[in-house]
């Protein structure tokens, strides 16, 4: 089986062709076509991801983004003959991104029909207006090419990236607990089985990734200030600078699981008002945030595997790129803590946003599939969609 698969969630435009060799959860996956556009360097102008532009860019880079992904994926593809009413139809569908309906229609007069089996693609979570594009852009191709659709969730597709290795999926034993950590994203979720969630703990306000990239920019880093920091916290700890400010551990004593990170960012915010800092502060502070910012995460994660004697542990999200969260996980294994815990980390190049993981999403809810019909008649981008 071959798989397209859309994201277009937040700021990347990601597409690919995955095959597929078997079943859920044991088959192996050849990613044949990967392409993925970062609109980061668009977003970074205006200091952080308006979804209007998002939304624009979207629509400008996705059929480019498509057909690298086919082409790299050298999929056979059929052309078929030209007929009035489909060009009707696909204005219907993409009747809000303005222009893609046309250049679809030329490219697939071009193009043809690819072999691709059945599109997996993002409905959500994520900035309505973006996640509108893939969502319809895949109503369009699903009619163009006859085959069904699978609505996937943005952050089950961070879990399963966590768990696979290229190919595969790694054994994992149940119950597991997945710490999601995103721009848009911070929860912990219990999974008794694959497709079983139940959300244990949260974020009351801001999401950690959000954290980061607003202490980036009180310090003047640009956008996105996730790895702006890690990589100054980075040399702030190999050059043991010493503490800038003492910050706060947010709701760490709160006796449930969820998490608050807005007072962390304002008590930063307060720290250097009035204030101009040396290369060497910034750095201390950006290794401060973190240390508090992990600090409560790994506090309420350890709660968590406790109370729910929990045998996987997965990190997901585009924070997980941070090295030092990374360490810290990877540390939760070591004999005083929880030696039979395995832990998940997803690959450097699958922590973040991508479309691979929305093909094996989509995999694991084979069954939840609609035809291109029901697919247009019923789904819609729901930009707060979660996973319980
Ligand atoms: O999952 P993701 O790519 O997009 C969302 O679904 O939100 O996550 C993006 C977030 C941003 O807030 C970014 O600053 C953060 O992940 N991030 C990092 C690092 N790399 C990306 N945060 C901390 N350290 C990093 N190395
Ligand atoms: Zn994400």
């Amino acid at each position: 089986m071959i798989i397209l698969s859309i994201e277009t969630s937040c700021d990347e435009t990601a597409l690919s062709v995955v095959e597929v060799i078997g079943e859920f959860p044991t088959a192996t996956y050849n990613v044949l076509g990967n392409a993925l556009f970062s609109q980061i360097d668009i977003h970074r102008e205006f200091g952080g991801v308006f979804p209007a532009v998002a939304k624009r860019e979207h629509i400008a880079i996705i059929l480019p983004m498509l057909e690298k992904a086919l082409q790299e994926s050298h999929i056979p593809h059929k052309i078929t003959p030209k007929q009035n009413e489909i060009e009707e139809k696909v204005h219907v569908l993409l009747d809000r991104e303005a222009g893609l309906a046309e250049q679809l229609l030329k490219f697939n007069t071009r193009y043809g029909v690819p072999t691709i089996d059945i599109i997996a693609v993002t409905s959500g979570p994520g900035l309505e207006p973006a996640l509108w594009v893939g969502v319809n852009f895949a109503k369009a191709l699903a009619y163009l090419w006859n085959v069904s659709v699978i609505p996937v969730d943005h952050m089950e597709g961070h879990i399963i990236s966590s768990i696979f290795d290229g190919h595969h999926l790694e054994a994992i034993t149940f119950p597991a607990l997945a710490l999601l950590v995103s721009g848009g994203h911070t929860e912990m979720i219990l999974m008794k089985d694959w497709g079983q969630y139940e959300k244990v703990g949260q974020t009351r306000d801001d999401a950690v990734g959000e954290a980061f990239d607003k202490v980036a920019r009180i310090l003047g880093l640009p956008y996105p200030g996730g790895p702006e920091i890690s990589r100054l916290a980075l040399e702030a700890r190999e050059r043991s600078l010493p503490e800038y400010q003492k910050l706060p551990r947010p709701m760490i004593n709160s006796g449930d699981l969820d998490f608050s990170f807005s007072g962390l960012k304002t008590a930063v915010r307060y720290g250097i008002e009035g204030k101009i800092l040396t290369d060497d502060e910034k750095k201390a502070l950006a290794r401060d945030f973190e240390d508090a910012s992990i600090e409560t995460l790994i506090s309420k994660s350890k709660k968590a595997l406790k109370k729910y004697n929990v045998q996987s542990f997965i990190l997901g999200g585009g924070v997980s790129a941070n090295t030092y969260l990374r360490n810290t996980v990877a540390g939760l294994t070591s004999k005083d803590q929880f030696p039979n815990l395995k832990v998940f980390l997803p690959d450097s190049t699958l922590s973040t946003d991508n479309s691979i993981m929305i093909a094996l999403a989509g995999h694991s809810h084979l069954e939840t599939a609609l035809s291109s019909d029901d697919f247009a008649s019923t789904v819609k981008a729901n930009g707060n969609q979660s996973l319980s």
